[in-house]
């Protein structure tokens, strides 16, 4: 190994080329490819911003050539050479240095590296505990190091609009209480006060209400959220929010805002100004056509309702489903009368995973509607379904027939199943799409309670306020999200600023008074003293970078993610901890012999 002494870097590895013929130059960087082409070495040298081809030439110099002959792969160097114009066809017009190589007089070895476990010069499937536990070695490959780079980019574009308009950038605590997001808490026990414990916040939403109250008028940050909920590819157990709040605002304003904000950033980051102002549709409008509150509005495939045509129909399980209360909807599969048996059971079984008992299905054929339901619908039943669908002869007709929210979840993931099969994803489209006027509250029936939709201090709608206590399920509620392409990246709110609203608000919600002031007295009090109007909104940054990026996982815009078990296999997070520093959190460390206990049984 030796050190860099004298040398100082003048160019990066994506700097130089025709213009720099001759110059002197010292580069620095990784190994990250080398060939040794009949006694010339040939070093891809890779560092952050690109790659530069170095040359080791015995007849430049032989004993820097003679020391080339030791480097492998992810070695770091320091060289000093010359640019020079590479052999006409030899260029590489990938990269921005392609038509120069630098012929090296002088290397330095400042450190050499192990064989990496995974080649980062190609693009070998490696397994994802593998890449994440070598996470610093998977970063160097450059399509998840542009991700952080544009992450950055993106980041700094945010912040320079918000910043333009007055928006103040303040700090929220990490070691808080608990606010309703509706998922679990990660919680941190106190030392100084036993038997007690922070929660790290699910969002900093009482927080940048109280700072309305204190006048601060428009606030932002650039924080991370905890929840301890079930991963999927587009959640993490804690994430990134851009999030916002505004005093003496209504939802258009708020609205208009955004879609400054997001169109400056698409163009910039993007390349390409999504057409503003966004479309929007109601929540109800959603659930009813494409079954979802957040439509991937880029193709068709709609849900159409049924219930009413086959209310009296013959066959007994759609009958059944109607008479219960529930629906019977179809997507009419355009042009997919050609699918096999086989394309017919996968996609049962694949709505067998959202909850469908079964999927009927039709083939309009020119002569007949195929299937071996057919026979239980009169003329007028199959005339009217056929009207309702546009049914065409080739066309494949999928049904759904339960409760209203199995049907809807069903039809709507099949609905995005086929758009996969049938490659209707454009994915260079960017479908912005606000959802409105969501209900305020939705019935658990297993807990026999309401929960909010949002979050207990949106507001309900002026005009819905006389049903809060008659009909709570019908209030709807001044909250929106914003969707793209079918992903929620943002949602928020006009809030509660009224104490005694707040109070029926949780009434409603089966929070008493007693409950209410024990929980969340501070904002009550709050509310008491002088509250403005305010509303707000956050953002997922790391959906809003999946999308931008183009990458199927939020875990490839994220430095250090977790896996779908909430673990990092980098620091082998989740750890055990001493029985010392238990006691100390006065924790009672018996978890492990209750485990022990479970063993035996
Ligand atoms: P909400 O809970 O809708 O609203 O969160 C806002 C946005 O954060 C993103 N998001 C997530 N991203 C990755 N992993 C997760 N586990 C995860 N959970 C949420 C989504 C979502 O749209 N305080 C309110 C905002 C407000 O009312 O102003 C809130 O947190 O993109
Ligand atoms: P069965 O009468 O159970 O043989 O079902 C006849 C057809 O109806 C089959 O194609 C089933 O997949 C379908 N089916 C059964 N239950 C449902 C349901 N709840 N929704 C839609 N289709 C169903």
């Amino acid at each position: 190994m030796e050190s860099m002494g004298a040398l100082k870097r003048t160019h990066t590895c994506n700097d130089l080329g025709l213009d720099d013929l001759g110059k002197e130059c010292i580069l620095m960087g990784w190994v990250l490819r080398r060939r040794d082409h009949g006694g010339v070495i040939f070093i891809d040298l890779r560092d952050r911003w690109g790659i530069t081809q170095v040359v080791f030439n015995p007849e430049v110099n032989a004993a820097v050539h003679e020391k080339a002959h030791q480097l492998r792969s992810e070695w770091v160097l320091a060289v000093r050479g010359h640019v020079s114009r590479r052999p006409a066809d030899m260029d590489n017009p990938k990269l921005a240095t392609g038509s120069i190589e630098v012929l090296v007089d002088e290397l330095r070895i400042l450190n050499t590296s192990e064989t990496p476990p995974f080649p980062l010069d190609e693009d070998v499937e490696v397994s994802d505990t593998l890449r994440l536990q070598y996470r610093y070695l998977d970063l160097r490959r450059p399509e998840i190091a542009r991700n952080l780079v544009l992450r950055h980019q993106a980041l700094h574009n945010v912040r320079s609009s918000l910043n333009e308009q007055e928006f103040l950038e303040i700090e929220t605590p990490m070691l808080t209480r608990s606010t309703p997001e509706g998922a679990r808490d990660y919680l941190v026990p106190s030392r100084v006060n036993a038997g007690k414990f922070y929660a790290l916040p699910q969002s900093p939403q009482l927080f940048k209400q109280l700072l309305m109250v204190a006048g601060m008028d428009r606030y932002y940050q650039i924080v991370k959220c905890f929840r301890d909920e079930d991963l999927r590819a587009d959640r993490q157990p804690e994430f990134t929010q851009i999030d916002m709040e505004m005093s003496f605002v209504d939802e258009e304003e708020i609205i208009n805002l955004v879609e400054g904000m997001i169109g400056h950033l698409f163009e910039e980051v993007h390349g390409e100004r999504p057409s503003l102002p966004f479309a929007r549709m109601g929540y109800d409008e959603a659930i009813r056509r494409f079954g979802t509150d957040r439509p991937d509005t880029r193709f068709g495939l709609e849900l159409v309702d049924l219930s009413d045509i086959l209310r009296g129909c013959g066959f007994k399980v759609f009958q059944g489903a109607l008479e219960k209360g529930g629906l019977v909807k179809a997507i009419n599969a355009k042009g997919c009368g050609t699918f096999s048996r086989k394309d017919l059971d996968d996609l049962t079984e694949y709505a067998g995973h959202f909850g469908a008992r079964g999927m009927a299905w039709i083939k309009i054929k020119e002569d007949e509607w195929q299937s071996p339901i057919t026979k239980f619908f009169s003329e007028e039943e199959i005339s009217a379904m056929g009207q309702a669908l546009d049914a065409q002869p080739g066309d494949l007709i999928l049904f759904g027939a339960d409760t209203g929210k199995i049907v809807n979840q069903v039809l709507s993931e099949l609905r995005l199943e086929l758009a996969r099969r049938l490659q209707l994803l454009d994915s260079s489209q960017n479908s912005f799409l606000w959802v409105t006027d969501f209900p305020l509250l939705e019935y658990d029936s297993e807990a026999k309670r309401y929960n909010a939709v949002h979050h207990p201090f949106t507001a309900p709608k002026e005009e819905d306020l006389a049903l809060l206590e008659s009909d709570p399920a019908a209030v709807k509620s001044r909250a929106y999200d914003l969707d793209l392409n079918g992903n929620e990246i943002g949602g928020g709110s006009i809030r509660i600023h009224s104490p005694a609203l707040q109070q029926r608000v949780f009434k409603a919600l089966g929070i008493d008074e007693t409950e209410a002031r024990e929980k969340f007295g501070f904002l009550l009090r709050a509310l008491e003293l002088g509250a403005p109007p305010h509303g707000g909104i956050a953002f997922g940054v790391d959906r809003l970078l999946m999308l931008l990026t183009g990458s199927s996982s939020i875990r490839d815009v994220i430095a250090f993610p977790k896996t779908q078990r909430a673990t990092c296999p980098l620091t082998e997070a989740p750890s055990t901890v001493s029985r010392a520093q238990l006691t100390e959190l006065h924790l009672r460390p018996d978890w492990k012999e209750k485990e022990k206990g479970k063993e035996k049984e």
